[in-house]
């Protein structure tokens, strides 16, 4: 059986569940509540996607402004970096102050250090205070907070993939902006939410590993 050694735990703001790092022989794993796996670096195709598949959208890369939320891992961050240019500004909200401190530590390798870019700016904080309080700041916007619409880490998020929630989103991107959001679970409704918020949808689904294996879905979403 393989061994994991417990490195550290973080309280989750706003819930009794905490975030928990875990490192193995050569990974490293962040468990919620210390059993289910929320993420890991052995797998984050998904993520990479993520931060990738909205920016090659972009009609400005090279100077393009860009909110990923929250960070975990470092992945979504590390692609969309990879993705724009020397101009560009990447903000990731991240409502955990410990995740962001592992990644700046043990973490950080395994996406390459995206916070050590001079072009990455840390919200320490959560993603929809700073969505309701940016107008059209925004050309692409990536959330990733939780497990998908069907949240599990804290259930304030809910309101981030509610109407209100994709229309605050909305409300933060400049003109012909994009929306991207990441689920592990597939979701019959939440494209038809976009829809309904006045988005053209596109609902793609990626492997989280690999060429095969368990796909998650990511949602890029346009503004008309
Ligand atoms: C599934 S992970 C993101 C994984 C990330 N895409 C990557 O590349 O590794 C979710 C992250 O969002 C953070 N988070 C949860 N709710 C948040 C919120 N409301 N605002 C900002 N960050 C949040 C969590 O602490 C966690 O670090």
């Amino acid at each position: 059986m393989k061994q994991w050694d417990h490195l550290a735990t973080a309280l989750i703001p706003g819930s009794a569940g905490t975030l928990d790092l875990y490192r193995g022989k050569d990974d490293f794993t962040i468990r919620l509540n210390g059993r289910y796996e929320l993420m890991s670096t052995r797998k984050h195709g998904s993520e990479d996607a993520l931060g990738r598949l909205p920016c090659r959208r972009l009609s400005q890369p090279a100077s393009a402004r860009i909110l990923i939320g929250g960070l975990g891992m470092g992945f979504t961050l590390a692609a969309a970096l990879n993705e724009v240019g020397p101009e560009a500004q990447v903000t990731v909200a991240e409502l955990i102050p410990e995740v962001v401190a592992w990644n700046r530590g043990p973490l950080g390798n395994a996406s390459g250090y995206p916070l050590q870019d001079p072009r990455t700016q840390v919200y320490d904080g959560d993603v929809g205070e700073l969505l309701r309080a940016s107008q059209h700041r925004f050309d692409m916007i990536a959330l990733d907070v939780d497990n998908g619409p069907e949240g599990m880490t804290t259930r304030a998020n809910d309101w981030l993939y509610s109407l209100k929630g994709i229309n605050t989103a909305r409300n933060a991107l400049r003109p012909k902006g994009i929306l991207a959001y990441w689920s592990a679970t597939p979701d019959r409704t939440f494209g038809q939410q976009l829809q309904r918020c006045g988005l053209m949808v596109d609902e793609i689904k990626v492997h989280a590993h690999g060429k095969k294996g368990a796909r998650h879905t990511i949602w890029l979403a346009e503004t008309r």
